[in-house]
């Protein structure tokens, strides 16, 4: 036994061959045995394959500069909010002003799509009501500022042009409209199922429906109707869990356990963090490139905000892919149309990054390594791959794969080698990587994450390895309620 292990290991101590194996199978599920995600439809697993996803911002609010909806000083039914700014009356005349004229759907979706993004959410609606489409339910719409153009077509139509998928962003509060939450509320009810009926009806398929939280209580709303009315214009969407988010708060008692079911949504949705390591729910982290220097909102364009680097865009990425999730990662354009520059820059440079690291990304299923400070693992075939965050003196120790490691390469092409035991699988990056990671602590910072490609001989379906002190965590939806309960 201990002759093999010695063995085993001295053939497989290679110096990195760059093996160009086809994978095994190109099914994504099937190297682990614990995800019940492989029972999931269709629709949830080409979801899950696409793992990247645009989310923006963008309305009148960016005209003033300030936060989208929190920047109004009322926010009827609603805690006031750290960052109103303007009188309700200035708010809501913003959209007199909001003239975009460089804006180019078409330039932002090739911008998109070449950044490795399958899709795109895009705020129809945000909780200060005004809608950037044509709707017929309300005057206070695109169709009547100075730039008189429907976004939300010209982002459809760019969208299934170039073959992304579409989603709308729709906030269910709405400050700014007089019948929100007013007597039963039957008066919105209409109104907003109205809006949303014009959104699935008008703009072609639309992927996933993105919906925001709302104050209220149960018998405020009219859910059933909402979903048949949903599922019966686009019978393959996907809802999040936000439909009826933080509804309860207007009513003692237990929740209407079919309702609960009814909205609690395809996918969850930790908000502006990355979600903890989860296979058996689908989740999406939805992520500000730029945040307020306060550390709050960020999720419209504000100039002073602060954008995230491109390190931390891509590590935020593989953080969540190889946690089990997507990322929505949100840009808010600014008043004229172009994306703030900061936000273009990190987008083009995703694109040379996918073209080399994409494969890690799409496609992928997490595991089988539970993530951790250390990176985090996910896989497509027979070929796993790490996201390594973290390297001691350019190696790193993981507990040992149940089957036989054939080829290990960096992607990007600098070379590692590795050890297999029965124990531990060892990575140890190349003598001249380790000197240059160690030469100034800002180069090591920038260079530290590494894509190691593992082709693994097939086999047996695998269980999920927890990682040193590495716990597997249940995912919560990290989204605190703004009421603050
Ligand atoms: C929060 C904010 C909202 C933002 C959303 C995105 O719900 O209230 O402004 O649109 O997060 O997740």
């Amino acid at each position: 036994m201990k002759f093999s292990i010695l063995l085993f290991s001295l053939t497989s101590l290679s110096a990195c061959l760059a093996l160009s194996l086809s994978h095994a199978g190109e099914d994504s599920v099937g190297l682990t045995n614990d995800s019940v995600l492989e029972t999931y439809p269709t629709k949830l697993q080409e979801w899950m394959d696409a793992k990247f996803g645009l989310f923006i911002h963008w309305g009148p609010s960016s005209v003033a500069g300030v936060e989208i909806g929190w920047a109004r000083a009322s926010h009827p039914f609603d805690h006031p909010g750290k960052l109103e700014l303007i009188p309700d009356a200035e708010y809501d005349a913003l959209y007199k002003q909001f003239n975009p004229v460089d804006f180019d759907a078409d330039a932002l979706v090739r911008t998109a799509k070449a950044a490795g993004m399958k899709y795109l959410v895009f705020t129809a609606k945000h909780h200060d009501g005004f809608s950037n489409w044509a709707t017929e339910l309300s005057d206070y719409n695109i169709m009547n500022t100075p730039y008189g153009r429907d976004i939300c077509r010209e982002l459809a139509d760019a969208v299934h042009k170039h073959g992304l998928k579409l989603g709308w962003y729709y906030s269910t509060r709405d400050w700014s409209h007089p019948d929100y939450l007013v007597g039963d509320n039957s008066a919105y009810n209409d109104y907003y199922h109205g809006q949303i009926r014009e959104l699935l009806t008008n703009y072609g398929p639309v992927d996933v429906l993105w919906f925001d939280h709302v104050a209220g209580k149960w018998s405020d709303y009219r859910f059933e109707e909402l979903f048949e009315m949903i599922y019966d214009l686009q019978p393959e969407i996907l809802v999040n869990n936000r439909a009826a988010k933080f509804v309860m708060r207007h009513q003692a008692g237990t929740p209407p356990p079919e309702l609960l079911e009814l909205t609690k949504g395809d996918f969850e949705t930790p908000e502006g963090k990355i979600g903890k390591f989860q296979v058996d729910y689908p989740w999406e982290t939805c992520m500000p490139m730029s945040k307020g220097p306060d550390g709050h909102g960020g999720w419209s364009y504000r100039p002073e905000a602060i954008t995230a680097s491109f390190e931390e865009c891509v590590k935020m990425l593989a953080a969540c892919v190889t946690g089990g999730g997507n990322m929505l990662l949100n840009i808010g354009p600014m008043p004229s149309g172009n994306v703030r520059p900061e936000e273009l820059e990190n987008l083009k440079s995703l694109e040379a990054w996918m073209e080399t690291y994409g494969e890690s990304i799409h496609g992928t299923r997490a595991g089988p390594y539970i993530s951790g400070q250390w990176g985090g693992a996910c896989h497509k075939g027979d070929v796993v791959y790490l996201h390594v965050f973290e390297w001691v003196d350019g190696q790193l120790s993981l507990p040992a794969l149940q089957r036989k490691v054939l080829g290990c390469e960096a992607l990007g092409g600098e070379s590692v080698s590795f050890t297999q035991t029965a124990d531990t699988l060892t990575l140890r990056l190349r003598e001249s990587k380790i000197r240059s990671l160690r030469s100034t602590v800002k180069q090591a910072e920038r260079s530290l994450h590494r894509v190691i490609k593992l082709t693994l001989e097939p086999g047996e379906p695998m269980a999920l390895i927890p990682v040193e002190g590495h716990v597997a965590k249940k995912q919560h939806d990290s989204l605190v309620n703004p009421m603050g309960e």
